[in-house]
C-alpha cells in the first residue's frame, strides 16, 4: 500500500488545473447502459473509482478504457444484468446501475451496498422509487432483485433530498411509459450534467436544474459523446490547501458557480478571492479568521468539503464549529488529526475547534474518501513530518493529487509502504 510523507509547513503559490468530476462521470458511465452504442467520456479523470465502474460494466458485457482522459464506452454487448457484492461494496455508486439495468433489460440483481466507514448508506429511497415506476423489487441474500416488464411514468416526492435515488430514478424514468414527475430532486451539479447527457442521448427532461423534474417517456436513446464537468470538490480541496498554508494559488478549468458557497466560506475566514470565467484565485495571508460551517444540500456547504474545513479551522485562533447534517458520523478524520494535537471535541453531529494550536507531525491512517483529504491539509501546516497511510483512499476521488500539491510548493512524496 501506499503512504504520503508530508514535509510540513511550506506556503503553495502557482497555478494548477482540476481535473474532471469523479461523481459526474460515476453518474455518467450507467447513462451509457440505456442505449447500446459507442460513447466517448471526455475530461474522465484517471481514478480508482472510475476503474471500479469501468470493471462493473465489463462485468456485465460492456467494453471501456479509459485513455488520457477519455474514457471510451461501448455498450452493445451488456448480457449481464448483475451488480456483484465485491464491486458495489468497494465503491456505493456501482448502485446507480439499478435504475438503467431495469429500464433497458427490465431486470437487475444489484448487491446491497451496506455500510462505508463512517456508518450506515441506506438505499430505501432508490428502492422506493424503483417500486413506484412499476418495477418488483425483493431482497435476498444482501441483493436487491428487480423486475420490471415496462416501467410506467409515475410522480414521486423525495422526502430526503438523495443524489444517487435521484440519478436512478432518472435514467429509469427517461424510457419508462408517459411521464414521471420528481419532486425534492437533487439539485448538484453532477445530476443536472447527468440531465442534459440524457437529452443529448434523446432523452425528454424539463425543470433541468430545479428541483422538480417532469421525464417524458421515449422509446429509445441514441449514444452520444460528453465531456465531464469539473470537479467541485477538488477544487474546493486545492483552494482550502491554499488557503491553510497562506498561500497564493489559481485554480483553472473549474466551473466557480458549482462552488460558490465555499467561495464564500473561504472569504468569510479572509481569503482574498477572485473569479474569472473558470479560475478562482486565492490568497491568504494571515491566520484564517474562525468560520463555522454546516453542511446542506446544493447549493449549500458540500458534505464533502466538511473534514477539509475542519483542517483549515486548525490554523484559525479561536472556536469553531462545523456540522454535517448529510453524514451526521461522518468524522472518522477527527481523532486523526488530534495525533496531530488538534483540540477538536465531537458532540452529536458537529466538531468544535479550538484552532491556533500547534501541530507537529505524526502518521495517521486515512479511513475514506474526504477524511484522507483532510490529513493530507493537515499534514501540509504540521511541523515537520506527516505520514498519512492508505492514501489509496486519496486515489478513489483525487486525481494525481500529490503532483498537483507539490507543484504548487508542497512536499508530498508517495512511498510504498508494509505497514498496514
Ligand atoms: C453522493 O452520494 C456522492 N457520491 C457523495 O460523495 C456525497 O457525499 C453525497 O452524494 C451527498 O452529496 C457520488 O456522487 C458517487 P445521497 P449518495 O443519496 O448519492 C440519505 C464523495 O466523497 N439517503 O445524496 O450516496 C443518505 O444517508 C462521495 O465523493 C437515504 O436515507 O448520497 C444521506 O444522509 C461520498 N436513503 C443523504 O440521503 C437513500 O436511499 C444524502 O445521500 C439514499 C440516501
Amino acid at each position: 500500500m501506499d503512504k504520503f510523507v508530508i514535509e510540513g509547513g511550506r506556503r503553495l503559490s502557482g497555478s494548477v488545473k482540476v481535473s474532471g468530476s469523479k461523481n459526474g462521470v460515476l453518474a455518467l458511465i450507467p447513462a451509457t447502459i440505456l442505449a447500446p452504442g459507442i460513447y466517448n467520456i471526455f475530461n474522465t479523470p484517471n481514478l480508482r473509482d472510475v476503474w471500479t465502474m469501468s470493471q462493473l460494466m465489463n462485468s456485465m458485457g460492456a467494453f471501456c478504457e479509459l485513455n488520457d482522459n477519455t474514457l471510451f464506452v461501448d455498450s452493445r454487448n451488456l448480457n449481464k444484468f448483475e451488480a456483484p457484492y465485491e464491486l458495489v461494496k468497494k465503491m456505493r455508486a456501482s448502485f446507480y446501475v439499478l435504475g438503467p439495468l431495469l429500464a433497458r433489460f427490465g431486470e437487475a440483481k444489484v448487491s446491497l451496498p451496506g455500510g462505508c466507514a463512517w456508518g450506515p448508506r441506506p438505499v430505501d429511497l432508490h428502492l422506493k422509487a424503483m417500486e413506484k415506476l412499476g418495477a418488483e423489487i425483493s431482497i435476498d441474500g444482501g441483493y436487491v432483485y428487480a423486475k420490471a416488464k415496462k416501467l410506467k411514468g409515475t410522480r414521486f416526492n423525495f422526502d430526503v433530498s438523495s443524489v444517487g435515488a435521484t440519478g436512478n430514478m432518472l435514467m429509469a424514468a427517461v424510457l419508462a411509459e408517459g411521464t414521471t414527475l420528481i419532486t425534492n430532486a437533487a439539485l448538484e451539479p453532477e445530476i443536472t450534467a447527468l440531465a442534459r447527457f440524457l437529452v443529448k442521448m434523446g432523452a425528454q427532461i424539463d425543470g433541468i436544474g430545479t428541483s422538480q423534474l417532469e421525464i417524458h417517456g421515449v422509446n429509445s436513446l441514441k449514444p452520444v459523446d460528453e465531456t465531464a464537468i469539473p470537479d467541485r470538490i477538488e477544487a474546493a480541496t486545492l483552494l482550502i490547501a491554499a488557503a491553510i498554508t497562506k498561500g497564493e494559488i489559481e485554480v483553472k478549468d473549474v466551473n466557480p458557480y458549482h462552488l460558490s458557497s465555499v467561495i464564500v466560506k473561504l472569504e468569510e475566514s479572509g481569503c482574498d478571492i477572485d473569479v474569472t470565467g473558470d479560475t478562482i484565485y486565492c490568497k491568504q495571508d494571515s491566520d484564517p479568521i474562525p468560520i463555522d460551517f454546516t453542511t446542506s444540500i446544493y447549493p449549500g456547504l458540500p458534505t464533502d468539503v466538511q473534514a477539509q474545513w475542519v483542517a483549515y479551522m486548525l490554523q484559525a485562533k479561536g472556536q469553531t464549529k462545523v456540522t454535517d447534517t448529510i453524514y451526521t458520523d461522518r468524522f472518522k478524520h477527527v481523532p486523526e488529526l488530534q495525533r496531530l494535537g488538534a483540540d477538536i471535541k465531537l458532540i452529536d453531529n458537529s466538531a468544535i475547534i479550538n484552532g491556533g494550536k500547534p501541530l507537529s507531525g505524526a502518521t495517521l491512517m486515512s479511513s475514506d474518501l474526504r477524511g484522507s483529504a483532510s490529513l493530507v491539509l493537515a499534514g501540509l501546516i504540521a511541523e515537520g513530518t506527516t505520514d498519512v497511510l492508505r492514501v489509496y483512499h486519496m486515489d478513489r476521488g483525487y486525481e494525481k493529487f500529490e503532483e498537483k500539491l507539490n507543484i504548487l510548493g508542497a512536499s508530498v512524496k508517495r512511498m510504498k509502504t508494509e505497514l498496514i
